[in-house]
């Protein structure tokens, strides 16, 4: 059994699972679930327990400053299966009363296998809007780091930031390394206007940056590999900065060739080497 106090940060409208200010239920979930952590009592050094369900009754409201009891019987183990009686009740003056009662299964898991197992080394997935600003920060960063910037460096800082106005025609990805933000690459639909040279039928990507700090971990090979993954049959094509030679050699291990006669001067003192899978 073990007790807690409701506080400001347990309510409602503090975890956003509701507005109003008494005992959230996610809260009194986590409390219910600890409780069942502490009656297993008999793991191996090496495990753990994971929570994998959860049917519960919240009964009552609880009230800031009420006192709180989450109890766990172990009620039923089956190898690695255990399942958990559980109930909690509170007390606002008048002895203890039940606001929740239900049922939590636990299983017994490896720790260290557990935890590589659903730990990847690298996440991409589609950005969301929340994440915009900081994809256009980690390009200008990047951009500014390495060898990809033009003489018009003002122009294209401004347009590597902009991620919003890309996210209209394109399909921006950002990568994960650790639950920090590493990298990103914009995949351009067919037929928009950001394509510099996709031809119909082609997939373009764009704005591949990696964090500087993050270079040379492969980060930027798995980035190419995800848009020929998410290409399928369809050929991939890019543009490369003439000079800008770590992005090319990274394009040519990834699979990629240059293809000069599609080499393309976007402005004044610019030339763009041409990349394709299917020269
Ligand atoms: C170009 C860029 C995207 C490469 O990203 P990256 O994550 O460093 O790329 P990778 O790690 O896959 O490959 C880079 C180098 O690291 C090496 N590398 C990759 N994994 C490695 C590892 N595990 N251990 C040691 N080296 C490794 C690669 O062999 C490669 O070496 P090379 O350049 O001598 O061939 C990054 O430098 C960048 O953001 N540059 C600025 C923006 C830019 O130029 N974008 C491209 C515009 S077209």
């Amino acid at each position: 059994m073990t007790s807690y106090v409701v506080a400001r940060y347990d309510t409602a409208d503090a975890l956003g699972s509701g507005d109003v200010p008494v005992l959230a239920t996610p809260r009194l979930i986590a409390w219910l679930e600890a409780a069942t952590v502490t009656a297993l009592t008999d793991l191996g050094d090496d495990d753990t327990s994971v929570g994998t369900r959860v049917n519960v009754e919240h009964l009552m409201a609880s009230p800031l400053g009420a006192s709180v009891e989450a109890t766990a019987d172990l009620v039923h183990r089956d190898g690695r299966l255990c399942r958990f009686a559980v109930a909690a009740h509170h007390d606002v003056g008048d002895g203890p009363v039940l606001i929740a009662h239900g049922e939590i299964t636990r299983v017994i898991v490896g720790r260290e296998r557990f935890i590589q197992r659903s730990t990847p080394d690298l996440i991409i997935r589609p950005a969301l809007p929340q994440e915009w600003d900081a994809v256009g920060d980690l390009c200008a960063v990047a951009y500014s780091a390495g060898s990809g910037l033009s003489s018009d460096t003002d122009f294209y800082l401004h347009t590597l930031r902009d991620v919003a106005a890309r996210t209209v025609e394109c399909d921006v990805l950002v990568a994960y390394a650790e639950g920090e933000l590493v990298g990103s690459v914009t995949i351009v639909r067919p037929g928009a206007s950001f394509a510099d040279v996709a031809r119909e039928g082609e997939v373009e990507f764009r704005f591949m940056a990696v964090a500087p700090h993050a270079w040379g971990r492969g980060i930027g090979l798995a980035l190419v590999q995800e848009v020929m993954a998410r290409a399928g049959t369809s050929p991939v094509v890019c543009s490369v900065l003439e000079g800008n030679e770590p992005a090319a050699r990274l394009y040519v291990r990834a699979g990629l060739v240059p293809v000069p006669p599609r080499d393309h001067s976007p402005g004044p003192g610019i030339r763009l080497r041409a990349f394709s899978t299917a020269p």
